[in-house]
């Protein structure tokens, strides 16, 4: 028996050795330390030893499997630690990594319109963006633009079928907003717009933003100190508002808005194509007929609109040459901002 212990031993401490795991040297702990494993095994011929020999050989017993349980709980650590440091060195994240990966940040167009509706917001504008399919009667008839209306050529537009066609001013969603909304009120619209152009400063696809107030008692100074607050914030402190007769179907009268160079403070530069200023939007009194379609009363309320190009703004903010370069997204451009 005693020779058994002493082989079985030897036998265990073998495999506790080869154990590459931590499931494998379980395994083994099991085969030999387990319930049924093969030391109770061989406790079970205990049975047939003389009285006198049991005590020995279960000091013996006793003495291999505290032996054993210290081998096991020894390569146990081992194989612990080997496989929690391989684990590590597997799943190791290089945090510095990041830094071979550029960080994006927002498109100039998108800066630029966040800043704008931004300062609207601050003064206390709704935002309505609309849809940009839109039908006739919202882009035209209801903003006193009949069909035949020679007005229609001011702005050429895609038609998509019918009564519907890519919406070629904001302008239509504020005559949705007066439709839901009754004075005062005062809003911004922002957004997508399409029209067949395309030269250095046209595209087909462009941003407007566009604002009305209606209230009791509007009148151009109204519109001249927002307008005025506006340019001086973008532009610069210096910078002067001039208003110049115009005519838009929609508001009555009618103006277009110019700004004084910010480039040559007036002087003439490449900017302003010499002229010391600059056009960035149109504007007006809403004429009556258009409050009078949104069922508002034109003898109780007047107001104020004015809508501008935010690619325009962004190119004068950013001194760009031409408006394609905000929608090629060349990398090499955008980085620039
Ligand atoms: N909707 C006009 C345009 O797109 C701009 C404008 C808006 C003019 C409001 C006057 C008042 O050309």
């Amino acid at each position: 028996m005693e020779e058994k212990i002493a082989k079985l031993t030897e036998n265990c401490t073998a495999e506790i050795s080869a154990a590459d795991s931590e499931s494998a040297l379980y395994a083994v702990r099991v085969k030999y330390l387990g319930k049924s494993g093969l030391i109770s095994e061989l406790m079970k011929g205990m049975r047939e030893l003389s009285p006198e020999m049991r005590p020995l050989m279960g000091k013996i017993v006793n003495e291999a499997r505290g032996k054993l349980e210290s081998l096991f709980a020894e390569k146990g650590k081992a194989l612990h630690e080997s496989e929690l440091a391989a684990r590590l060195a597997a799943e190791k994240i290089d945090i510095t990594i990041d830094k071979a990966h550029p960080v994006g940040k927002l498109h100039p167009l998108s800066a630029v319109r966040k800043r704008l509706v931004d300062f609207f917001v601050s003064m206390g504008f709704d935002v309505m963006e609309g849809p940009e399919v839109e039908t006739d009667y919202y882009n035209f008839e209801a903003l006193n633009v009949p069909k035949d209306h020679p007005a229609r050529d001011m702005q050429d537009t895609f038609f998509i079928g019918g009564n519907t066609l890519l919406r070629s001013q904001t302008s239509a969603a504020q005559i949705r907003y007066m439709e839901n909304h009754k004075p005062p009120l005062k809003m911004i619209s922002p957004g997508r717009v399409f029209r067949n152009d395309d030269d250095a400063t046209h595209s087909p696809v462009f941003h407007q933003l566009e604002g009305l107030v209606v209230d009791k008692g509007i009148t151009m100074c109204d519109l001249k100190g927002i307008l005025e607050s506006f340019a001086k914030h973008f532009f610069g402190q210096e910078t002067k508002v001039r208003f110049r007769p115009s005519y838009f179907p929609f508001t009555e009268p009618s103006v277009e808005v110019d700004v004084s160079c910010a480039i040559c403070h007036g002087k003439g530069c490449r900017i302003c194509k010499g002229t010391g200023w600059i056009e960035i939007l149109g504007a007006g009194i809403v004429n009556r007929k258009v409050l009078r379609t949104c069922d508002i009363d034109p003898d109780e309320y007047t107001g104020f609109a004015f809508g501008f190009g935010i690619d325009r703004i962004a190119n004068i903010i950013h001194g760009i040459p031409h408006i394609k370069l905000l929608y090629e997204n060349d990398i090499r451009f955008l980085k620039q901002f």
